[in-house]
């Protein structure tokens, strides 16, 4: 849990409540959201209150909600924080509601963390990963400056669903 607010042209990326459960289900319930995130399609409310009362607790992690400005709706979701594989590397991820797709909004939030990285712990270095198949992902970690560096290995929290995952890298001089 942490305290940070981050505003943009058109968000506000503030700490995930545990009263946003409802919004937050709207996307984590979508099989077209889940299909390529390392959660299981969430099936109950319940559930995903429990995912936000764990994201309370301290973490390494930053977890955002991405507000939209124009109406205040809780369109999506991201996170950056320490990769655990690499060493001075930070990761990061997102997702979105269906219906906010294609707006680049998930591309205007992901510069958001990782700018909020720099400033707060001079972080320079980033990594993220894709799966292959996932290629609007792929932009995403381009237009934030990364670039392809190998292939991988995807899989679910649970283990299962392994695919071929595209691994990007860079390290960002101009935020
Ligand atoms: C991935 C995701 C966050 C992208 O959000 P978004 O707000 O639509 O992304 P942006 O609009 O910022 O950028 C997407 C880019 O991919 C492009 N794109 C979209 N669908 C594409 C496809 N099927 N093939 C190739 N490119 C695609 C878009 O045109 C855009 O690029 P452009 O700005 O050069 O036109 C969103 O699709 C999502 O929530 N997906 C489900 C969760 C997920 O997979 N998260 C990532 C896990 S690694």
């Amino acid at each position: 849990m942490h305290d940070y607010i981050i505003e943009t042209e058109r968000l506000i990326l503030r700490p995930l409540k545990i009263d946003d459960a409802e919004a937050v289900y709207q996307w984590v319930s979508d099989e077209r959201v889940a299909k390529y995130m390392v959660y299981n399609t969430y099936t109950s409310l319940e559930a995903v209150a429990e995912w936000l009362a764990m994201l309370q607790k301290p973490d390494e992690e930053y977890h955002f909600g991405f507000v939209r400005k124009e109406d205040g709706l809780l369109i999506g979701s991201g996170s950056i924080g320490p990769d655990s594989d690499r060493s001075g590397f930070w990761g990061f991820g997102y997702n979105l509601r269906y219906d906010c797709w294609g707006n680049g909004f998930a591309t205007e939030a992901t510069k958001a963390m990782m700018k909020f990285a720099n400033e707060h712990f001079d972080v320079v270095k980033f990594s993220s990963s894709h799966v292959e198949q996932n290629k609007a992902s792929g932009h995403v970690m381009e237009k934030c400056g990364l670039h392809f560096a190998k292939y991988g290995q995807f899989q679910k929290l649970d283990g299962s669903n392994k695919m071929r995952s595209m691994e990007y890298e860079g390290e960002i001089k101009n935020f």
